[in-house]
């Protein structure tokens, strides 16, 4: 029988989620080159226990061979599910099977456990906001925070120990570490899965980070990534995240068919690291969603830059401009450029993204076939005017 690493990351707090070392895309999107993991967490009180939520489908024999291993059985009290979303809350059946376990969850929760998973309103107990369970010198305390990710998601905070289990939130495809300081890069892939999942929902994470702001947090426990055991920094890194603060940088997304678009962001590149801008360069044709997701959360402003296909932007651009539509990044100001041959449209098309997204537009460049010394002049000016308006807003 294996021996199942399953630390214990406190007294009788025990991880015994698993690492998806396969994984290489989430949600059918955004890569994730290193896979994840599917954290889920064993809270072993004088009297009761209880699991934080479970693994996805396909490593609940991991998950019960780690609660053997721990209990010597399935006595297990509760479950709690934070997130009814398949890759924490798949293999809840199967330990319902296994145990007498009562589903802890918000009341939103309770019609998706039904929903996704069958789980009959017997099995089910109902927590609400501020509501607490006592496993025996442990309490769970329930804290709403909803859409964070789908609407009935909770954090369960540990009292005792000062533990937040937060599934989402604070999560990273991240798998080269259990604590944040044995992991690599903690920082940008917890930007990048923030800027996937969380940044269209940054009211609602505004909302959550209030909730938990006077509450002492020892660890954060999040269901993808490492444990922060310096959560300071992260909930520095969430704090300016949730409120949009950006900084003087740009990103800029570019498709070209022939080198010529190119060579028109080369020189708007240039003119803004002259100006002393940051920027994040993306060639749609190699670059994925969630990279351009990562770059946005702190971006101050984007330069969609594509050629004229059948009267419209490149269908990447196209793509790109709906996914970040989608993901609401906090630009504030935009430029488009464009190369094109006979047909026009697609800065009508680019300049209907900026004014759903409200990016105050700082100028256009529209060049008919090969640009001349002049478009490249011109490109120099608008790269000075972006860096201008940018530099306007502080670093
Ligand atoms: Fe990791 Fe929203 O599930």
């Amino acid at each position: 029988m294996n021996r199942y690493a399953a630390p214990e990351i406190a007294e009788n707090v025990f991880a015994v989620g698993s690492i998806d070392w396969k994984r290489r895309v989430f949600d059918a999107l955004a890569p994730t080159p290193l896979g994840t993991t599917y954290n889920c967490y064993l809270v072993k009180g004088g009297l009761k226990t209880a699991l934080i939520d479970t693994v996805h489908l396909g490593y609940e024999a991991e998950l019960s061979g780690k609660i053997d291993q721990i209990l010597g059985s399935h006595a297990i009290d509760y479950v709690v599910m934070n997130h009814a979303e398949p890759d924490h809350a798949g293999s809840i059946p199967h330990i319902l099977g296994q145990s007498p376990a009562v589903l802890l969850c918000s009341a939103k929760g309770a019609e998706l456990a039904k929903a996704y998973y069958g789980i009959p309103a017997e099995r089910i107990r109902v927590v609400k906001d501020g509501d607490v369970i006592d496993l025996g010198g442990r309490t769970l305390k329930f804290i709403g925070a909803p859409f964070l990710h789908w609407p009935e998601t909770i954090f369960t905070y540990l009292i005792e120990d000062r533990i937040l289990f937060s599934c989402d939130f604070f999560g990273a495809h991240n798998t080269t570490g259990l604590f944040d300081d044995e992991a690599e890069d903690v920082v940008s892939w917890a930007k990048k899965y923030y800027g996937e999942i969380m940044m269209p929902l940054a009211k609602m994470a505004r909302m959550g980070m209030a909730k938990i702001k006077d509450l002492p947090v020892n660890l954060i426990a999040p269901s993808h990534g490492p444990i922060y055991r310096h959560p300071e920094t992260i909930l520095a890194e969430y704090a300016k995240w949730t409120n949009g603060e950006t900084r003087a940088k740009v990103m800029v997304i570019y498709v070209s068919m022939y080198g010529t678009v190119e060579r028109m962001v080369g020189t708007l590149v240039e003119g803004l690291l002259a100006n002393g801008i940051e920027v994040r360069v993306l060639n749609l044709a190699s670059s994925d969603i969630g990279e351009i997701a990562g770059q946005a959360v702190d971006a101050r402003a984007v330069v969609l830059a594509s050629p004229t296909v059948l009267n419209a932007l490149h269908p990447l651009a196209q793509f790109a401009a709906m996914a970040i539509k989608t993901s609401k990044p906090p630009f504030k100001y935009g430029v488009i450029m464009n190369s094109y041959g006979w047909g026009k449209g697609a800065v009508k098309q680019g300049l209907e993204f900026f004014e759903e997204m409200g990016i105050e537009l700082v100028d256009t460049v529209e060049v008919k076939g090969t640009p001349a010394a002049d478009d490249f002049s011109r490109i120099g000016d608008v790269a000075g005017q972006l860096a201008a308006k940018i530099l306007a807003d502080g670093r």
